[in-house]
């Protein structure tokens, strides 16, 4: 029999006989709930993905409603899952299939990555899983896999397209003549719950007697670690502007230009060094109103070490200063994006 055949025989009947539970995009699916949840589950994991969806979708049913949103309330829905231009693609894509193509996504795949956020994979995800349709998928559980099955020297991020080129040749070469939809979510399983980066369940795997780093016990060699990209140490300075009226505490908070990290989000008034802070505070005549050091926090984004220092400054009235920002009300908190530390931040204010 055919290699490639009795792989995906082995996938199948594994996914059939031990299919451990249904994802709530995977009940009653449509291509819009399958796009949202790939789109959620890019570079994060999935019980972190869960609850977010099920608020976003319990929001936002429809294309049509997501389309219409603000964006700041869908970056308020976001805050905490990071990558944020994640959300941003998604809105615009929202409103291109309802501009474009009457609410509905179109069924084929030179249509769909030719919209935002949405690349091979993506595409071929939604198209597969939702539709049935012949395409492969290509996230980190299946490379991890094919490289492990075939032990192939590649890095699991590695985005050569060398190395591209060969894994998804791989994957479209596996894939069975029906049951697409079946087979590409048993490999994200199978890599998620067996084929696991540190703990891998070899002996549970139905792939175990012709898996090549397990026959030749090396499968903790692959996928090859890339040598670690250095870490950088950043440290900001944030401005806590505390104004209290009676008995209500707002703050002020900016809205992030749309490069660079947080983009879109709000946040305090941000500073490289208390130099520049100060130069902020006299300019605007607040260098004499007394101020406090918070307790600093860290705070880790993808090769960044940031560690924040707050300083609380408390004012009495209004700052005369009209750049794109609002007063935070601490009681009646508005709709937006908030970066995880500046929302932790607000709590404890
Ligand atoms: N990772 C990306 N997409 C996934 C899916 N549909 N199921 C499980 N893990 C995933």
């Amino acid at each position: 029999m055919d290699q490639n055949f009795i792989f995906s025989k082995k996938i199948l009947l594994w996914y059939r006989t031990f299919r451990i539970q249904d994802l709530p995009w995977q009940l009653n699916k449509t291509m819009y709930k399958t796009w949202l949840s790939e789109i959620m589950l890019q570079q994060t994991q999935v019980k972190t993905v869960i609850l977010y969806y099920e608020r976003f979708i319990r929001r936002f049913p429809t294309i049509i409603q997501l389309a219409k949103a603000e964006l700041d309330e869908i970056l308020f829905l976001w805050s905490g899952l990071g990558y944020y231009t994640r959300a941003r693609n998604l809105h615009k894509t929202a409103k291109i299939i309802v501009n474009h193509y009457q609410g509905n996504f179109p069924r084929d795949f030179d249509k769909l990555v030719a919209l935002p956020g949405i690349g091979k994979s993506t595409a071929g995800a939604i198209l597969s899983l939702t539709l049935d349709q012949h395409y492969p998928i290509l996230d980190s559980n299946i490379k991890r896999i094919l490289i492990r099955y075939y032990t192939l020297d590649y890095y699991l991020s590695e985005n050569k397209s060398e190395t591209n080129n060969t894994l998804w040749l791989l994957s479209k070469q596996l894939l069975p003549t029906l049951e697409i939809s079946a087979f590409n979510q048993a490999m994200m399983d199978l890599g998620r719950l067996i084929c696991t980066n540190t703990s891998p369940i070899c002996n549970h795997c139905p792939l175990q007697e012709d898996c090549q780093a397990f026959l030749t016990h090396r499968v903790h060699q692959y996928p090859k670690k890339k040598p670690q990209k250095k870490l950088i140490k950043k440290t900001i300075w944030l401005l806590v502007l505390l104004l209290q009226q009676y008995q209500t505490k707002k703050i002020w908070l900016e809205k992030r230009s749309y490069q660079g990290i947080w983009g879109g989000l709000f946040c305090f008034p941000e500073f490289p060094s208390p130099n520049m802070l100060n130069i902020w505070l006299s300019k605007h005549n607040l260098h004499n109103n007394p101020h406090t050091y918070l307790p600093s926090l860290k705070h880790k984004l993808s090769n960044i070490d940031l560690e924040i220092k707050p300083i609380l400054l408390n004012l009495c009235k209004k700052l005369n200063y009209t750049k794109n920002g609002i007063w935070y009300n601490l009681s009646n908190p508005p709709i937006i994006g908030l970066p995880k530390p500046i929302s932790v931040m607000l709590q404890k204010l």
